[in-house]
């Protein structure tokens, strides 16, 4: 197979999966060059060390959602994957993204994206019922109204409905969502209280830089996007 991770950062995973599986393996990054973001995302390092580190991977620096890139291949993969970079591409790109993603795609291919939303509200600690009652409708509520109404140039991907909403308008009606599983629920697969970067790191690279921010809980959900078969 033909697998990349778009973000792979300085993931070991994709050296993993070339000489586990023996599949050709990209990462497409550009570790915040062109988008201006080099400070926080080229932190742990020069990006073409990698080349060394992991030699069974192709690095290509660059960014998805740049039509104009010479060097990322089109219908060529048979699967895109992310983990934690989603969430991190502004809104406004984010239809781009999805597009360019498509075209790298070869038809019966895949995406399988891991993604993680912030659990709002701090509704997991709510001990009190009327407030646990009150929370959640109004969140849902909002989100609901949002959801319909932000359009996909600059969607709102805050929850998962969000998400499934921001697929339809890019998509129309090539998209089935409906067996999207667990509906509206997430795994709470990345625990705050285990994984944290130590606070000057956040104080130092993460905006607004130098003031006082937190990790709040996040919850991931996995979302798998199949290219329909010619
Ligand atoms: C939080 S890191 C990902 C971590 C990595 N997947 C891991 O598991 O360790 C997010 C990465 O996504 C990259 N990124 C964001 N938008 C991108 C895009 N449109 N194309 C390629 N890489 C992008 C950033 O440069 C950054 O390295």
């Amino acid at each position: 197979m033909k697998v990349v991770e778009i973000g792979g950062a300085y993931s070991d995973l994709p050296q993993y999966i070339a000489t586990q599986f023996g599949c050709e393996v990209h990462v497409i990054d550009d570790f915040g060059v062109e988008s201006g973001e080099a400070e926080m995302w080229s932190r742990w390092g020069k990006r073409e060390e990698l080349l060394e580190r992991n030699p069974n991977v192709r690095y290509i620096f660059d960014r998805v959602g740049n039509f104009a890139s010479k060097q990322i291949p089109l219908n060529y993969y048979d699967l895109i994957f992310t983990v934690s970079t989603l969430e991190h591409v502004p809104p406004k790109a984010m239809a781009d993204v999805f597009r360019h993603m498509e075209q790298m795609l070869k038809s019966g291919g895949k995406m399988v994206h891991c993604i993680d939303l912030q659990i709002p509200l701090k509704l997991h600690q709510t001990k009190d019922w009327k407030g646990l009652l009150a929370g959640t409708l109004g969140y849902y509520l909002y989100f609901a109204l949002m959801n319909r109404l932000a359009p996909a140039t600059n969607p709102q991907l805050k929850t998962l409905h969000g998400w499934k909403a921001f697929l339809k308008k890019v998509f129309g009606s090539q998209i089935d969502t409906s067996r999207v599983h667990p509906d509206g629920a997430l795994m709470s697969s990345l625990d705050t209280n285990i994984v944290t970067e130590p606070m000057e790191i956040v104080y130092k690279y993460y905006p607004p830089k130098e003031q006082p921010k937190y990790y709040r809980r996040n919850g991931s959900f996995i979302m798998v996007i199949e290219k329909s078969p010619k």
